[in-house]
């Protein structure tokens, strides 16, 4: 009786230690009231479903007045989504380390730049930012224009001659995914090949299996995930990719199967001629092959996290963001017809694009940007004060404890009435972008962020989709039956949709 009662109260103190120690974080969610959740869960049994998740924060933002804290399993949570907060969070020096939440994406495909934290987050970007300077974008300009034509190509098979709704979103999955392989890691590859389609249900799937992890605390602990189904996936996932990229690493050989002999020649004369193009000093897999064999400044498994994470980063989100500026091109004609307008009056029918005219094209530019807007490709980032942080909001001034989670919700802001207007719902690209547009907070849209942290592919993501884009509608008019209001978007690292409406490809005489 006695031993129980002395394990009781130990038990009762242990529990009060832990309520003490973190009764900074119960201070800020009193000032900063949201939704409290369970025991231990917090919010997961609410926010557990990835197609309604975005939905669901949105709800809570205008029945708690955002930024509000909530719980996430025991994790303090602050979440943001009025560009006055964004601005603070990402002007501040004490935000740039990534939430606890991103340890299982590092823990599924190791810990490259989008999930580190300084010191390594810092080292690693100083070294790696030099592959995505202006000049050498430059020099990627002619993989574009040559993977533009395999575009149009795949279009005018598929869309012109068979005459039948064409899945773009796959198409330029592949074509990116090429363009990514070869500026980054200096690889000629084959994705139109059918034999790459396992790695692209990989890499779709790790997203999947990062994203519901997070949003499932039981989850959590490394004892019960291991035993869980989604743990069997992920390893199957991981072990696709991982033996993608790490061929992608190996000097010379071809990743994707080759049918036949006669297909396997023609791939090795395409790597010749694409040599001396890709194979500069300057991309990404020369320069951090330096900082290992002569600097000494990172490890091969540095390389291998980084290259994961830059394959990923680049094809992923500038796929997603390419397919809902088609998307919202093919649902809204009128703005299409302008788009051609201009592309018209600056483009020859034909032939390879140059910088000088991809400079021009200012609504091209504005398209893609109000789709950004509506369908944020990364919906949502996670931050982790590292100290404490003084959050201006109309009605004073809050204490964010260090420790705290922060997220940023970027889809429900760039699409809030309060920050955009009454069409904010709406594809419109003059009333948001055009020239006599009310100009907006300099932080309400941010689909690749802002401060330290921003995107370090941002200059070649608005390059590639330009060219592709210019290309596309140059030469085609597309239109889809899908409607605007009828999308059903599914929150994931990148945007995602229930299903992908079929587009029609018509060529323009
Ligand atoms: C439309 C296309 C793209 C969008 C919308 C996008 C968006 C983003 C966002 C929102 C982040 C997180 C930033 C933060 O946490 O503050 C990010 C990080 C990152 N992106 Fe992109 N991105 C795109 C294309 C690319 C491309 C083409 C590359 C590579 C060439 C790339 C490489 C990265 C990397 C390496 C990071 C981590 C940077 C760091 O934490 O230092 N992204 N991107």
């Amino acid at each position: 009786m006695l031993a129980c009662i002395i394990l009781i109260s130990w038990l009762l103190l242990i529990w009060l230690y832990f309520l003490w120690s973190r009764r900074r974080y119960y201070w800020a969610a009193w000032q900063l009231r949201g939704p409290i959740g369970l025991p231990f869960i917090g919010m997961g049994l609410q926010m557990m479903k990835p197609e309604t998740f975005l939905q669901y924060m949105a709800g809570l933002s205008y029945k708690y007045k955002a930024p509000f804290i909530s719980w996430m399993g025991t994790d303090c949570f602050l979440y943001v989504n009025d560009p006055q907060s964004v601005e603070q969070v990402f002007n501040s020096t004490h935000c740039t380390n990534k939430s606890d939440f991103y340890r299982f994406i590092s823990s599924a495909i190791g810990d490259g730049l989008f999930t580190s934290s300084s010191p390594r987050w810092q080292k690693h970007r100083r070294l790696i930012n030099p592959a995505f300077g202006r000049q050498i974008l430059c020099n990627f300009l002619p993989i574009f224009n040559t993977e533009a034509e395999v575009l149009l190509n795949k279009l005018e098979v598929e869309g012109v001659q068979q005459c039948k709704g064409v899945e773009i979103y796959l198409i330029l999955k592949k074509i990116v995914l090429e363009a990514a392989c070869q500026t980054t890691m200096g690889k000629k590859m084959n994705f139109q090949h059918d034999g790459s389609m396992a790695i692209f249900e990989a890499y779709s799937g790790i997203t999947e299996v990062c994203v519901k992890r997070m949003l499932s605390p039981w989850l959590y602990p490394e004892l019960i995930y291991r035993w869980s189904q989604l743990f069997g996936r992920q390893q199957k996932v991981v072990s696709v990719l991982f033996g993608f990229v790490e061929q992608l690493l190996q000097p010379n050989v071809a990743v994707v199967g080759v049918a036949n002999k006669q297909q396997e020649q023609e791939q090795h004369q395409q790597q010749q001629q694409q040599q001396p193009r890709s194979k500069s000093k300057s991309i990404f897999i020369e320069q951090v092959r330096e900082h290992v064999e002569i600097g000494q400044q990172m490890s091969w498994q540095d390389v291998r996290d980084e290259a994961n994470v830059i394959i990923a980063a680049t094809f992923e989100t500038t796929s997603t963001a390419l397919y809902f500026t088609i998307l919202c091109l093919a649902m809204h004609p009128e703005y299409q017809e302008k788009l051609h307008a201009e592309l018209k009056a600056e483009l020859p029918a034909q032939g390879d694009i140059a910088i000088e005219q991809l400079e021009r094209l200012s609504y091209t530019e504005m398209a893609i940007n109000e789709a950004m807007r509506l369908f944020a490709p990364v919906p949502m980032v996670l931050r982790r004060a590292g100290q404490d942080l003084l959050l201006r909001r109309s009605d004073g001034e809050f204490l964010i404890p260090r420790g705290t989670q922060i997220g940023i919700d970027i889809y429900n802001m760039q699409r809030d009435e309060r920050v955009w207007g009454y069409l904010a719902s709406s594809y419109n690209p003059d009333a948001h972008f055009g020239p006599e547009a009310p100009k907006a907070h300099a932080f309400a849209f941010v689909p690749f962020t802002k401060g330290l942290r921003m995107c370090i592919g941002y200059r070649y993501a608005l390059l590639l989709m330009k060219l592709l884009l210019a290309k596309i509608f140059r030469s085609y008019r597309i239109s889809t039956d899908a409607r605007l209001e009828e999308l059903r978007v599914k929150g994931n690292i990148s945007l995602k949709l229930e299903q992908y409406p079929l587009c029609r490809v018509e060529r323009r005489t």
